[in-house]
């Protein structure tokens, strides 16, 4: 009899089967016990009859606690009132390893429940848990996606480094370490190196973690997040809204089809994701801040929007909003002007429905040499670091665009999560490092 994974049982109906897995939960009554098995893939029920097992067999089930490894033989039967569908009668149970007060099991969360604190401490165990289970599988469903769609339209992957010379999204959020006897800066992006590589592979993509020195302690920043960044040669901002909102759609298009069950467990409301389709409404930051003021929620000009503006934005539409066209004075330094208004530069932000706020943001890139170095000068940003970049103007600049999605905030958003810490394995915050 071979090993078969709980994911797996619906094509053993009917057969006697072994899994190796965890006890996620435990009841009995009489002469049964109710056990939730785990075992990676999926979480199934499974049924123990005193008078289908030994003596022995059934007490030893009876006492081992919650997360106790188990290798279990059993039958699979259909049963649509069970989650997933099937279940396992169980005919054999050996206990691998005995597991007493487990921290973060159900049972011992009497001191009022476990905060947010107790489980991040204990991150490493949370992370079995039927709901972080579920996240952490979108997650990777949208990371396989990711590099599906842009494979599917002719992008090359190039990696961007880590270790940089400098800062791409202003320095407020540098991160700085010791280089050998010098110092580097932990990348807040990749996009200046893929603009680099648009002008050598035409379309191009990075996908990796970022880093931002955030002070805010916010549900919707980390210190360290992962980023998936386009860029496309000869492409402007109406290109890069278009790739946008068929990345989003597609993404989303992706977890409904592929995640059911993960949705079914974070109890997803999934009429909201099912909206998501094409086109998505584009405004100008100027509408939006007038229509801000006309809705009575007063804005001035000029100013970033914070969370609660976002929310507010956000909930003008079921999509994705797009925000085109910003104040040049609170954007990064590589965007490009406006041709009809030097004011706003060809940035978008895309905000995300129900509250979510950015999870997008993109911009034509300024190619004009000259306009550049004054940019360079005016942000205060040590212009001998930026010399490689300025070649790329030097040596056949055009016009490329592109945009960084924010893989947490995606997660956070497709999975219905309030805090974007939940939607990576391991977050890092400002005051946390451990696990
Ligand atoms: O808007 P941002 O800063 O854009 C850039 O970095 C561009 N260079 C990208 C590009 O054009 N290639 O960041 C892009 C996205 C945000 O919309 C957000 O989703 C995410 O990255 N992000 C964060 N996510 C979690 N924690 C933080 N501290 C984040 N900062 C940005
Ligand atoms: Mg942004």
């Amino acid at each position: 009899m071979s090993r078969v994974y709980l994911v797996d049982l619906g094509q053993h109906v009917g057969q006697e089967v072994v899994i190796d897995g965890w006890l996620a939960n435990m009841r009995s009554k009489g002469k049964l016990h109710f056990l939730t098995l785990r075992d990676g893939t999926a979480f199934r029920q499974a049924i123990m009859s005193k008078k289908e097992v030994s003596e022995e067999e059934f007490e030893t089930c009876g006492r081992a606690g919650i997360e106790s490894a188990v290798r279990l033989r059993g039958l699979v039967n259909a049963d649509d009132r069970a989650p997933g569908g099937y279940e396992l009668h169980v005919k054999g149970f050996e206990l691998l390893a005995e597991v007493h007060d487990y921290p973060i099991a159900k049972q011992s969360s009497d001191q009022s429940g476990p905060g947010p604190d107790f489980l991040l401490d204990r991150r490493h165990l949370w992370l079995r848990s039927r709901k972080q289970h579920a996240i952490m599988r979108v997650r990777h469903r949208i990371a396989m996606t990711i590099r599906n769609f842009f494979d599917e339209r002719g992008f090359c992957n190039v990696d961007a480094p880590i270790f940089t010379p400098a800062a791409c999204e202003g320095t407020t959020t540098l991160f700085e370490t010791k280089y050998f006897d010098g110092q580097a800066y932990l990348t807040q992006s990749g996009q200046l190196y893929m603009e680099a590589a648009a002008m050598a592979q035409g379309k191009v993509y990075c996908f990796g973690p970022t880093f931002r020195a955030e002070k805010s302690k916010t549900r919707r920043h980390l210190t360290e997040f992962w980023m998936v960044e386009p860029e496309i040669a000869y492409a402007g901002l109406d290109d890069v809204m278009q790739l946008a909102e068929d990345f989003l759609c597609r993404i989303v298009a992706d977890v409904l089809e592929r995640c059911q069950e993960e949705l079914a467990t974070l109890e997803r409301d999934v009429s909201k994701l099912q909206a998501i389709t094409g086109p998505f409404p584009r405004m100008s930051y100027t509408e939006v801040v007038e229509r801000l003021n006309a809705e009575g929620h007063p804005f001035e000009w000029g100013g970033d929007f914070g969370a609660p503006d976002e929310t507010k934005i956000g909930s003008w539409s079921d999509k994705p909003m797009m925000v085109h066209r910003w104040p040049k004075d609170i954007k990064a330094f590589y965007m490009a002007p406006d041709p009809e208004n030097p004011k706003v530069v060809l940035g978008v932000d895309v905000i995300a429905p129900e509250g979510k706020g950015e999870i997008i943001g993109g911009a034509q890139r300024a190619h004009d040499l000259g306009y550049l170095e004054d940019q360079i000068a005016a942000h205060g940003l040590p212009r001998e670091a930026f010399e490689w970049y300025l070649d790329l103007r030097r040596y056949g600049g055009i016009p490329t665009a592109g945009f960084g999605l924010g893989l947490e905030r995606t997660v956070a958003w497709i999975t219905g999560t309030e805090h974007i810490r939940e939607c990576i394995p391991f977050p890092r915050t400002i005051y946390r490092i451990t696990p």
